[in-house]
């Protein structure tokens, strides 16, 4: 991953814990509306992938184990993980996108509100993503996946040249030589691997996205609330479809992309067909980010616009995130696929204990505060939620207090210690186990592997009827916890 080059190291401070009464009387431990429903406090554990789905996508014994160890420490919300719309392959991605899918979440959501007692409200994210390759060996890139054309054989004046002979040419161009012969999105291919953009007009499937994404993420929203869920989070952040429609970089012209007007209206037009599907009482709502953090990219102005957009369409909650694009990923290894979170925008998603001057803490939190300031200032209600470096309650409490927020998201330290909400709840919040923002997990998930904190994930391995992740070496779920004394 991408690090400030400053290299400051940073700890986790330890913390001023509130005795219970103070948790009780704090503002974090309050409720909050979101729609018609209410969280029960205003903390909330944003989507995190574990990777515990199989290859069909279904919901597992693991993935169950997962959500139920997060529900015991009964946050006020859990988001599941991303989950894919399209009933595609999708690796051991979490599915959604066909009814056969129902009956598997059915159980997750009991589980949920079983483990949780009923005090936490579960959303699922939906997801949709385009084609993205691993990056190829050269020697195949040449004889096989790049299709030549009139361009390169004019580049290397071979007009008459067999197929054959130009990609053998082609394969032994030193690189300034290949930079000068394959356009820019040929370079792309062969250096990190084919990405499909939401701009390939020519692309299957992607001219027409306006039309076929509202009926899939309607139909899985429709799902969703069937299995049970409390509500839906449209993933509009990071390197995915609807971030590319809302993202600067999208100069379509076929009034989904150029302006931010018309950037954001397949976004619009797909919450509506949820809308639709759900009704008017489902909570819905969305995670987009505050700024892309790349070049020529979304800037908070633009968070700004389209937060009063969704709010103005009638969403339940706007969740913030930050960063986390392709456009500045590092080069993947040869066979390996390029992951959004490796660059400097990476780095503002998740950032991690080597940092710079700011630090990793609480870098989303001026933008999500201006972009909510602008939104009470137009007369909106609407809750916003902030994650990103949050992992104590003083943190928490004071960006209720000051207004910067109004629900506060615990991603990695409710993976660190998933019973964070109930041992501060209840006054043991010196017996939390705090996140060091080692990105360890999140190495985990750039391999596709399963997903551990790297503070539990050896402990207790002798414990009855353990499951241990596929490299034996690891529990997959943390540690139960019994309140001293
Ligand atoms: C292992 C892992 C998987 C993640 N998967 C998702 C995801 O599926 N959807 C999403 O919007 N964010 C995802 N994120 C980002 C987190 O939700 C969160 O925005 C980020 O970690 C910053 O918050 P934190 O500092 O509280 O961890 C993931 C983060 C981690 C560490
Ligand atoms: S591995 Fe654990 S300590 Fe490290 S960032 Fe992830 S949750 Fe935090």
């Amino acid at each position: 991953m991408w690090k400030p080059p400053e290299r400051i190291k940073y700890t986790t401070s330890e913390n001023q814990w509130p005795s219970q009464q103070q948790a009780v009387d704090s503002r974090l431990f309050s409720k909050i509306a979101i729609g018609n429903t209410e969280l029960k406090q205003r903390t909330w554990v944003p989507a995190m992938v574990p990777w515990r789905s199989n290859e069909e996508g279904e919901v597992t014994g693991n993935v169950i184990a997962w959500y139920r160890r997060f529900a015991q420490g009964k946050p006020g919300a859990i988001v599941i993980e991303a989950t894919g719309i399209r009933d595609i392959p999708s690796g051991p991605l979490l599915r959604i996108s066909s009814d056969r899918y129902v009956d598997g979440l059915r159980d997750l959501v009991a589980a949920v509100k079983e483990a949780s007692e009923g005090q936490t409200q579960l959303y699922i994210q939906l997801i949709d993503f385009l084609s993205v390759r691993r990056r190829p060996d050269p020697q195949k890139f040449f004889d096989r996946f790049l299709e030549v054309t009139a361009e390169h054989r004019r580049a290397l004046n071979m007009n008459d040249a067999s197929e054959a002979e130009i990609r053998a040419v082609l394969a032994d161009l030193p690189a300034e030589e290949q930079e000068r012969v394959l356009t820019v999105r040929e370079l792309e291919a062969l250096r990190y691997g084919y990405r499909e953009r939401v701009t390939d007009m020519t692309a299957p499937g992607v001219a027409d996205l306006p039309v076929t994404l509202p009926t899939l993420f309607a139909d899985a929203a429709a799902r969703a609330k069937a299995a049970g869920f409390d509500g839906i989070e449209l993933h509009y952040a990071h390197a995915y479809t609807m971030a590319s429609f809302l993202s600067a970089t999208n100069t379509r012209d076929d009034g989904y992309g150029g302006t931010r007007e018309h950037r954001v209206r397949l976004p619009l037009t797909v919450f509506q067909a949820v809308r639709q599907a759900v009704g008017p009482d489902y909570p819905v709502g969305c995670r987009f980010l505050s700024d892309e953090i790349i070049t020529q990219g979304s800037d908070l102005d633009d968070a700004c616009y389209f937060a009063h957009e969704f709010a103005e369409a009638g969403m339940d909650f706007l969740s913030l995130s930050r960063g986390g694009k392709f456009d500045d990923a590092k080069q993947p290894k040869i066979g390996g696929a390029v992951y959004p979170y490796t660059g400097k925008s990476g780095y503002e998603c998740m950032p991690s204990y080597i940092s710079d001057a700011q630090g990793p803490f609480e870098r989303n939190v001026e933008p999500v505060a201006e972009l909510r300031r602008r939104l009470r200032d137009a007369g909106y209600s609407v809750p916003v939620v902030v994650a990103g470096g949050i992992y104590s309650f003083d943190q928490a409490e004071r960006l209720l207090q000051e207004d910067q927020a109004d629900i506060i998201g615990f991603a990695r330290q409710a993976l660190a210690d998933p019973d964070w909400f109930e041992k501060v709840r209840r006054g043991y919040g010196n017996e939390v186990t705090v996140c060091r923002y080692s990105n360890y997990c999140e190495g985990l998930d750039q391999k596709h592997k399963q997903v551990t904190c790297e503070l539990w994930d050896r402990q207790q391995l002798d414990e009855d009827g353990l499951v241990l992740a596929s490299d034996g070496k690891r529990r997959l779920t943390a540690p139960h916890w019994t309140p001293s004394g």
